[in-house]
């Protein structure tokens, strides 16, 4: 039972930061591990979260790997365990179990360009990546971040963002559905900005992640700019229970999105989607 993957570690909350408070308030959580030991890692990696009494629920890493005691997720507030987290209070005790999934291959996009698009939510495994692209920043080329929300209300991460836009080595652009007074950014959808930004596929690896519907959008734009599907990834979302690949939840076709994912590129999508008579994995 010592060695069980479904043991999980028990966790500190440290910190709790209110990221947005409209219809469906998100907040991030910095925990800790209690058995004091380090929490290893990389972008793209999820967590099982549990809260006792309640259940668990699996959210990415949103903070990027440190190699010390700590993490950070965020979390939407929608049902049963995620609406318990958003009660939770500082101090309280969480079981944290994983890392799970493939992450994004980093080591593959060493010497490429980098277009990180983001839509609500979906910024939390990016946030991850984008840290830890700007901590091997010498690794990479340009770093260009396009990421959008509802209203300014609903755009996460703020301060980080305020932190990347003042770098001279990270091009930010942030864009809300509608007009807004005060607002000084970019106006419309995700995949609407990225027609108009027109990015150049040269030397690129694009990497999306939103709402399922942002993400399909995204990937057709980028095909039609001329981007391969193989330098296209994203992270997927399904229903999951164990997370590692035994109870058959999460599927896409003959895929686990919890072992074979949760990232994948474009082209290993498009191949299950044909598998499946072209029916929709988004
Ligand atoms: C790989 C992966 C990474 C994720 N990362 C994050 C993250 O970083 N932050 C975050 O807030 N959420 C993330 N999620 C979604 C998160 O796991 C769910 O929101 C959570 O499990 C809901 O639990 P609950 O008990 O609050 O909801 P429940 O009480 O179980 O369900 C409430 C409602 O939400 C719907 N629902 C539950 N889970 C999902 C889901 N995965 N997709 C669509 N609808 C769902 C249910 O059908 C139901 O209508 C991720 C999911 C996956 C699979
Ligand atoms: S969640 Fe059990 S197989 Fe993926």
């Amino acid at each position: 039972m010592k060695d069980s993957p479904y043991l999980p570690r028990l966790a500190r909350i440290e910190e709790i930061r209110v990221e947005t408070v409209g219809r469906r308030p998100i907040k991030t959580f910095r925990v800790s591990l209690k058995d004091g030991g380090t929490f290893t890692f990389a972008p793209g990696q999820c967590v099982m979260v549990s809260v006792m009494g309640v259940g668990e629920a699996i959210f990415a890493v949103s903070s990027p790997p440190k190699g010390d005691g700590y993490i950070e997720f965020s979390v939407m507030k929608l049902g049963r365990v995620t609406s318990a987290l958003h009660r939770a209070e500082v101090g309280e005790t969480l079981g944290i179990r994983g890392p799970y999934g493939r992450p994004f291959p980093v080591e593959e996009w060493r010497g490429r360009d980098l277009l990180i698009i983001g839509g609500g939510i979906g910024a939390a495994p990016l946030r991850s990546l984008i840290g830890y692209v700007l901590s091997h920043r010498e690794e990479y080329g340009s770093l260009t971040v396009l990421y959008g929300a509802r209203s300014s209300r609903d755009l996460c991460y703020r301060e980080e963002m305020r932190a990347w836009a003042e770098r001279n080595d990270v091009s930010l652009h942030l864009t809300i559905d509608r007009p807004e007074e005060g607002w000084d950014g970019l106006v419309g959808m995700v995949p609407d900005v990225l027609r108009e930004m027109k990015p150049s596929p040269e030397n690129t690896v694009a990497v999306t992640c939103g709402p399922p519907i942002m993400i399909k959008f995204v990937m057709e734009a980028l095909a039609d700019m001329g981007f391969p599907p193989e330098d296209i990834y994203t992270t997927l979302e399904r229903r999951m229970k164990c997370g590692i690949g035994k109870c058959g939840r999460c599927n896409i076709g003959p895929l686990y999105v919890c072992k074979d994912g949760p990232v994948f590129s474009y082209a290993e999508i498009l191949k299950v989607s044909r598998n499946a008579g072209g029916g929709g994995v988004l």
